[in-house]
């Protein structure tokens, strides 16, 4: 995979080092273009040696005449030879020129060269950011079908607090990577995923939860916006930020996670519950927080509703993916829980292995199907598992659709 790097020129252009450097761990050749300003923040130097390539600063860089028109065309192979345009820091200057077609210098000259996808993570100050003139720009981009990765909102360089800082370098690499990878077989799709723990209160102070991080179900998140689908997350409280192109809905309690599922399942066609939600709950928690007053003291636990099976009962045709988080008998446990919740799939994890499940960076499951067929997974990244998960999705519905 190659990635055309073009870096503008503000403060933010330093993190285009760290860019440079995630795009080549997660296995991309990059190659850097600087803008005459960004020069003024970055020395050409500093890419060089990340990329180990010649860095491109300049549309004339040489005087003879022969090199003045191999370096002329310099721009279209640099088109033709990558397949996405990442610009990070996207200065309001250079959004302008994309937007109106300028060309005078390289990166606006490769720009209308490149044919490929492009993406660009805009960084600038809040006032600069709103102005309609801006904003105008990014929605002639956005319509150009670019992608556009918002600000961060936070204090600034220039001792403003608002929307204009550039994302972490890691996302905009994976959503460049992402954007790179692009399949696009999810497409059509409203996908409606379930994530993170629910916290059930004790009283105004307390509450119980469980240690599910909300990594899985932000990954599956990632991976089905990424392969084209519409995805609804409906998550309980996790400190993670959500992927790029998510509608998030974010609920605190089992009853409000019920609340958001049931009023979003009409639109979706597939729904994946990688939530750990409560299964009981203090129906009515005092409104005051509870003294020590006494020597011992028990809580009295009602249940929560069960949302995998009520879905499993509304269903319809929709495809059901339900989780299952176990200590042992994995796949009798898996296979349980898909008959009696009616699901479509279960993945199934035992959470007490080192390394895998809550809060691990990694997970080992298996998917356990309704066509009897049962899939063990390699042990991979949470991203990894998401994906082989749709693919196994798609395969399923195909599979009963033709049973039907
Ligand atoms: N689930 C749910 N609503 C609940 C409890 C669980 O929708 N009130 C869903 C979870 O999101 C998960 C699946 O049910 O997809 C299985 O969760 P798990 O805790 O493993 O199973 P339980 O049904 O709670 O069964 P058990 O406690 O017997 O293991």
């Amino acid at each position: 995979m190659k990635i055309a790097l073009g870096v503008g020129g503000g403060i933010a252009a330093y993190k285009a080092a760290e860019i440079a450097r995630a795009l080549m761990e997660r296995g991309a050749a990059v190659e850097v273009i600087l803008t005459a300003a960004a020069e003024e923040f970055v020395r050409p130097l500093t890419f060089a040696a990340l990329t180990s390539r010649k860095v491109i600063t300049s549309l004339f860089a040489s005087s003879s005449a022969e090199d003045v028109l191999s370096s002329s065309v310099e721009h279209i192979r640099v088109a033709q030879e990558n397949d996405v345009l990442l610009v990070a820091p996207a200065t309001a200057d250079l959004m302008a020129k994309f937007a109106h077609g300028l060309a005078d210098d390289f990166l606006s000259t490769l720009y209308l060269a490149f044919t490929g996808r492009v993406i660009l993570a805009p960084a600038m100050n809040t006032n600069m950011w709103n102005h309609p003139a801006t904003q105008a720009n990014v929605a002639t981009l956005a319509a150009r079908g670019h992608v556009i990765l918002p600000p961060d909102s936070g204090p600034l360089a220039c001792g403003t607090v608002g929307p204009g800082r550039l994302p972490d370098p890691v996302r905009i690499a994976e959503a460049t990577i992402d954007l790179a990878n692009r399949r696009r077989d999810l497409e059509g799709e409203t996908i409606l995923i379930t994530a993170g723990p629910t916290q059930e209160p004790i009283d105004p102070v307390r509450f119980i939860s469980n240690r599910s991080s909300g990594k899985m179900g932000y990954a599956l998140a990632a991976a089905a916006a990424a392969r084209g689908a519409r995805v609804i997350l409906i998550s309980g409280p996790v400190e993670l930020d959500p992927p790029y192109g998510v509608e998030l809905v974010r609920v605190v309690t089992a009853l409000e996670m019920h609340e958001a599922v049931m009023k979003h399942l009409a639109e979706s066609t597939i729904i994946v519950k990688a939530a750990a939600v409560a299964d009981y709950h203090i129906a009515k928690p005092p409104l005051q927080k509870i003294k020590k007053t006494m020597a011992r003291m028990s809580l009295e636990l009602d249940p929560t509703p069960d949302i995998l099976a009520e879905v499993g009962r509304k269903k319809g045709d929709r495809l059901l993916i339900g989780f299952a988080a176990e200590t042992s008998n994995l796949v009798e446990e898996g296979r349980r829980k898909l008959e009696t919740k009616n699901c479509d799939m279960v993945v199934a994890n035992l959470i007490n292995l080192e390394g895998t499940g809550f809060g691990a960076e990694e997970n080992e499951v298996t998917l356990v199907m309704r066509t009897g067929e049962v899939a063990p997974l390699a042990r991979l990244s949470k991203r990894e598992v998401a994906n082989l998960i749709f693919d196994h999705a798609l395969k399923l519905r195909l599979a009963l659709h033709a049973t039907q």
